[in-house]
């Protein structure tokens, strides 16, 4: 397990200082907004009411946010199954940005265990792409010394879900061989980190652009898939954590071993009205007559898994890897190169 740089990067943004009076906060606040579903293009920089903490709430003063493929959908509203949750006609949810790490401002009725002043990260139902959001406290943990807003602020969505990708799904035990399927994105690039600190050997699966990144993240092998192929290599792994979904229910089973576990985060976006549930019903229906195992899930964040992955933090054992950091004017493009399907590794919001 190696430890890398510290976890408070010099670039970390100055943010606002911790207010002490909410009544000193201002009624309204700029946001990046989109009203409707759409693309990267119905997203605006509008005024809106500044939020308040409700019962159960914290209000926070966003220091850093990031963005996950889940805005996308949600921004687009595919596919279109989605919008039974996230509204019919109309998106509910306006403001983007599930991350989210940063000061609590103020809290609301029936909440003892957070503070005002507390710095704190998790997941929330969007609103990260503001300077203010007001979230269930139950969602969040507070940030571990030393670690800078901006590495909490890119972890929650992305790192919960290689977490629990690689240990709840996958049952990653040390010396096991874990191949990562799309390593180079969000959730890959937490996988790669997470699994070496789980003890595993790593191949990751990437484009050539990324392959030296990959390798520093702590691969131990890398498949570049522009050029290479990981199914007739005769590699055989305990583990494939598949971000992309893009082989057949063969190929995969044909690289895992007879007890090794097929984790699918994710699948082809085949049908604009059910995205890739036809394709993992049938990959699941082809494991049941293979050795290895299928496991499919959808992450859900809890305090455990968000304070393990703060302490994987805080040692430098995982490093956040940040392409870039924008303002909420950078927050269209960065959606539109989330949805392109090639971004790498991740894009912070930092929303002041
Ligand atoms: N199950 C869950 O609860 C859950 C949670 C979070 C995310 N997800 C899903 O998981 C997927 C990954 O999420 P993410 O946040 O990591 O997305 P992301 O950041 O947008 O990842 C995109 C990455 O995929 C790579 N990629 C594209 N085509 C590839 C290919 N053929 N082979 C290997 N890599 C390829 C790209 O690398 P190159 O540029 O090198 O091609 C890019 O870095 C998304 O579909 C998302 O919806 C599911």
């Amino acid at each position: 397990m190696s430890h890398r740089s510290t976890t408070t990067e010099a670039n970390e943004p100055a943010g606002f200082q911790p207010i002490d009076d909410p009544a000193s906060i201002a009624p309204t606040m700029p946001a990046a907004v989109a009203r409707r579903y759409g693309n990267a293009d119905v997203v605006a920089i509008e005024n809106v009411p500044t939020p308040q903490a409700g019962k159960g709430q914290v209000l926070i003063q966003v220091e850093a946010s990031s963005l996950n493929a889940l805005d996308w959908h949600f921004l687009t509203g595919t596919p279109y199954f989605l919008r039974l949750i996230a509204g019919l006609r109309r998106p509910k949810r306006t403001i983007h940005g599930a991350d989210v790490a940063g000061t609590v401002v103020a809290v609301g009725a029936d909440v003892t265990s957070l503070h005002v002043g507390d710095r704190v990260f998790g997941e929330s139902a969007g609103g990260g792409c503001a300077p203010y959001l007001a979230t269930k406290a139950e969602y969040l943990v507070t940030i571990p010394e030393g670690v800078s807003f901006r590495a909490a602020g890119a972890t929650p969505v992305a790192g919960i879900t290689a977490l629990q990708g690689l240990r709840r799904h996958g049952g990653t035990r040390p010396g096991d061989h874990v191949l990562i399927n799309g390593a180079a994105g969000g959730v890959g690039s937490f996988a790669v980190q997470i699994a070496k600190a789980l003890g595993a050997e790593v191949t990751a699966v990437c484009s050539t652009r990324n392959v030296e990144m990959v390798e520093r993240l702590g691969a131990d092998h890398v498949v570049d898939y522009t050029t290479d192929d990981f199914v007739p290599g005769g590699a055989r792994f305990d583990v494939m954590l598949d971000n992309i979904g893009n082989r057949s229910a063969a190929d995969c089973i044909s690289v895992l071993r007879p007890a090794g576990r097929y984790v699918a985060v994710s699948g082809p976006k085949q049908s604009r009205w059910l995205g890739p549930i036809g394709h993992l019903v049938r990959t699941r229906f082809a494991f049941r007559r293979a050795d290895a195992t299928f496991h499919q899930f959808t992450a859900s964040s809890t305090p455990e898994d968000l304070r393990f992955l703060g302490e994987l933090l805080a040692s430098g054992v995982v490093v956040p890897e940040v392409q870039r950091t924008v303002g909420l004017d950078g927050v269209a493009d960065a959606l539109a190169e989330i949805g392109s399907g090639h971004a790498r590794a991740k894009i912070v919001v930092i929303p002041t």
